[in-house]
């Protein structure tokens, strides 16, 4: 009795092997089932047994070999928040509580990276009155499933620290599945950021640092004047940044080369609407912005005069050099086809003929050297031009070497 009921169910268990064969192994799905996860998200872990009740099986989940589960009646198991020590193998087991059957699902593997930071780019990040402006928010390692949301910076008067407040770009709510956004006619300099999220419980990425984009533009409502009136200065020399527009407030505010944003007060002196450095200036950018307006802003170097000693120090022989070499490969390809002109008229003319391609490739090579020398020295290329145009006006190739620079 006993045996026959368990070659009974034997039978029966072949028969479903041998019927369904590989097929009928379980299945683990995981939801939502993007790639990677990141630090706080939670995910569903979800075994199929692909027969018959789900309550007819047991299922246990395990990570990397190792079981995790804590419900075995249970096919669905719930992380909490995940953290990088969760990214593993994962795999389940369904097994049938009256018959002996155990069905061993797929292998899924699954990687938690930290939680990311967005980064934001403008393009272009100098504008003319009218331009659009294109935002694009990404996030590494990339995945799917974001929506995405910007926001635009607004000067907070009444931080002292000159804090900025963020506001939603209209339409942001919903955030966009895009992750680029464009400014329709964007004017003045302006600051932005986005962040992303995803899943439900929602999931936000981090914010993107402040990206600017300034505006080249006059605004008459907000204007910078930089005094003395140029973008090149010295950092021995002093320096007024002057605010003049629709506001009693101003703020002038400098981007650093790495895109850092410090006021006045942390480089120089405000008085009035006029911000006055001493020698604490930097490179970067300058603008000027009150709570509602914000104004053109300027691309100012600023120099070292030791270091631009030392370095003209250094280039003075070089520019020296450079232009004499040049010269003297001038004069002796100058003397080559003197030279070679003169020795081929004793020839026949059909063998000058013959000749010719040859003489050619040499001179082309002379002048790619040349033309190495002229990129090297910007101004002198003009030098260059001059007595290559005088010494040679038939050779119409020297010249646009030099039209490249734009002398
Ligand atoms: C699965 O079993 C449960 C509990 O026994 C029952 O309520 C449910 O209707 C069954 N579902 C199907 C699809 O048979
Ligand atoms: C396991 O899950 C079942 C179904 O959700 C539930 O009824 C039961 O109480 C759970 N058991 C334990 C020990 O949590
Ligand atoms: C199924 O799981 C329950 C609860 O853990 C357990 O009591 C029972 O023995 C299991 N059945 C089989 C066939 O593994
Ligand atoms: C400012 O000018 C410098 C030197 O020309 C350049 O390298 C830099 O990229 C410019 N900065 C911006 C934000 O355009």
């Amino acid at each position: 009795m006993g045996h026959t009921l368990f070659g009974a169910l034997g039978l029966f268990s072949l028969n479903i092997l041998l019927y369904c064969g590989h097929a009928q192994d379980a299945l683990l799905h995981i939801e939502p089932n993007w790639s990677p996860l990141f630090t706080g998200e939670k995910v569903s872990f979800i075994c199929d047994s692909r027969e018959g009740n789900d309550t007819d099986w047991n299922y246990s989940f395990s990570r990397n070999d190792h079981l995790f589960t804590t419900n075995r009646t249970e096919n669905r198991y719930k992380s909490s928040s995940l953290t990088r020590g969760d990214s593993g193998e994962y795999q389940c087991v369904a097994d049938h509580k009256i018959r002996p059957v155990t069905r061993e699902s797929n292998k899924v593997s699954l990687t938690v990276s930290g939680v990311p930071r967005p980064v934001l780019t403008v393009s272009p990040s100098w504008t003319s009155p009218g331009d659009s402006v294109t935002l694009t928010c990404s996030v590494e390692p990339p995945s799917a499933g974001w929506r995405f949301f910007w926001y635009k910076a607004v000067p907070d008067m009444s931080s002292t620290n000159n804090y900025y407040t963020f506001e939603l770009l209209a339409g942001g709510t919903t955030g966009t599945e895009q992750d680029s956004y464009i400014l329709h006619g964007q004017t003045h300099t302006a600051g932005y950021k986005c962040r992303a999220e995803r899943g439900d419980p929602v999931f936000y990425t981090q914010y993107s640092d402040v990206k600017f984009v300034w505006s080249g533009g006059v605004n008459p409502a907000a204007s910078l004047t930089v005094s003395p009136h140029r973008l090149q200065h010295f950092s021995t020399e002093s320096l007024s940044l002057i605010c003049e527009g629709n506001s009693a407030e101003w703020r002038v505010k400098k981007a650093d080369e790495d895109g850092f944003v410090l006021p006045c007060s942390y480089w120089g002196e405000m008085t009035g609407s006029t911000c006055n450095t001493d020698t604490r200036a930097s490179s970067g950018v300058y603008w000027c912005e009150s709570e509602t307006q914000s104004s053109n802003a300027a691309n100012i170097t600023i120099h070292n005069p030791e270091e631009a000693a030392s370095s003209s120090v250094f280039l003075v022989p070089l520019v020296v050099g450079l232009v004499s070499g040049v010269l003297l490969i001038i004069l002796l390809l100058l003397f080559l086809r003197r030279y070679r002109k003169s020795e081929a008229s004793s020839l026949s003319r059909s063998q000058r003929t013959n000749q010719s391609p040859a003489t050619d490739h040499m001179i082309n090579q002379g002048e790619t050297q040349d033309g190495h020398y002229a990129s090297l020295l910007h101004g002198d290329s003009c030098l260059y031009e001059a007595i290559g145009g005088s010494e040679e006006p038939e050779h119409g190739a020297v010249n646009p070497v030099c039209s490249s620079h734009s002398c």
